[in-house]
């Protein structure tokens, strides 16, 4: 690729866009030239991106003519239609939705653990589910060193994940309890202020939820591992931004905690904040913002075999789509 592309954000105005672009700046990522798409609710709207602003076009089926990458985050239905388009055109995508990701034939990345698979991409890399990359980013370093067998886990996902509506549905329904008015509903199927709620993505006819079975899914994928096992809850929470996991893995070999705490020490994109006596473990508003996930609570399971607990923390908007994803468009520009 260009050693300086024309990048395109596809999705620019949304939760998942704006933090691509702040991205590509604060990583000094070799733009080339923006190009900012968006619905044509949003033509003319400006973002700033290095001191300028860039007005927000619209995406169109002529949009990737002379574009090199696009990161696309629009939803699965946008990527579906338009990702195959930017590729005739000559563009490399970088996808953030879920519609390539079981693709055999397009890699799904984490950078830290299998950032070798970009080199086989035929124009579309996926980026994975952000509970599964925040996951990952622990559970990872621990497979390698334990050999992991299958996890058991519970999700606590922020409303940012759903997109802008969502953030905006959270803060106005905070504020109608406060002043004690009728609270308004447009986007989660319950109240989601001072509530949580154990459905996050559609019910598949197992009883699982879409979301719940990635974990097992992209996570045989991503870690070229196909005997994982996963049986995971998520749960919407009432945070703005970040991620949390509850984890109980089960492992081949037995766990030695100081191995394991040195392993997730050393890991890359992972810190490592567990000292109960001093209340140290990560929290959604402390990790909020952050590049790198958070491990904590450690502690050997007291009801599996070479069981390990831990809670891992990520901001999803950043390691969970816009860092990783600008993670991946880093390989692809690096000289080879
Ligand atoms: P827009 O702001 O113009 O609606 P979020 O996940 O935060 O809701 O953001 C979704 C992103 O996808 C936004 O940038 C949104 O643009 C964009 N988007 C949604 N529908 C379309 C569409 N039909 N064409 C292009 N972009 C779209």
């Amino acid at each position: 690729m260009n050693a300086k592309p024309h990048v395109a954000v596809v999705g620019a105005t949304g939760a998942v866009g704006i933090e691509m672009i702040k991205t590509l700046e604060k990583r000094s990522f070799p733009v080339g030239k923006l190009t900012l798409l968006a619905s044509a609710r949003s033509v003319g709207k400006r973002l700033r991106f290095r001191g300028e602003d860039y007005v927000v076009q619209e995406l169109t089926r002529e949009s990737f003519r002379g574009i090199d990458l696009a990161l696309f985050s629009a939803g699965g239905g946008i990527s579906k239609e338009y990702a195959p388009l930017a590729v005739q055109a000559g563009c490399v995508v970088v996808d953030n939705s879920s519609a390539f990701r079981m693709d055999p034939a397009v890699p799904l990345v984490v950078p830290e653990v299998n950032g070798a698979d970009v080199a086989a991409h035929k124009g579309i890399i996926a980026n994975p589910n952000c509970t599964t990359a925040i996951t990952l980013m622990a559970l990872y370093p621990l497979h390698q060193a334990f050999g992991v067998k299958r996890i058991l886990a519970s999700s606590y996902q922020a409303v940012s994940g759903t997109g802008a509506k969502a953030i905006e549905e959270l803060r106005r329904q905070s504020e109608q309890i406060v002043h004690r008015q009728a609270v308004t509903r447009e986007v989660y199927p319950y109240q989601i202020a001072f509530n949580v709620i154990p459905q996050v993505d559609s019910f598949l006819s197992s009883g699982y939820t879409k979301e719940e079975m990635k974990m097992e899914n992209e996570g045989r994928k991503i870690m070229h591992h196909p005997e994982f096992r996963a049986s995971v809850t998520c749960v919407r929470v009432p945070v703005y931004r970040a991620h949390s996991v509850a984890v109980s893995a089960e492992f081949e070999r037995p766990v030695v905690l100081e191995v394991a705490r040195a392993v997730l020490s050393r890991a890359p994109g992972l810190e490592l904040w567990d000292d109960p006596a001093k209340q140290l473990y990560p929290v959604p508003m402390v990790v909020a913002e952050m590049d790198n996930c958070v491990v904590g609570r450690l502690r050997l399971d007291c009801a599996l075999e070479n069981g390990l607990c831990f809670w891992v923390v990520g901001d999803q908007l950043l390691k969970g789509a816009a860092l990783n994803a600008v993670q991946i468009a880093e390989r692809l520009v690096e000289p080879a």
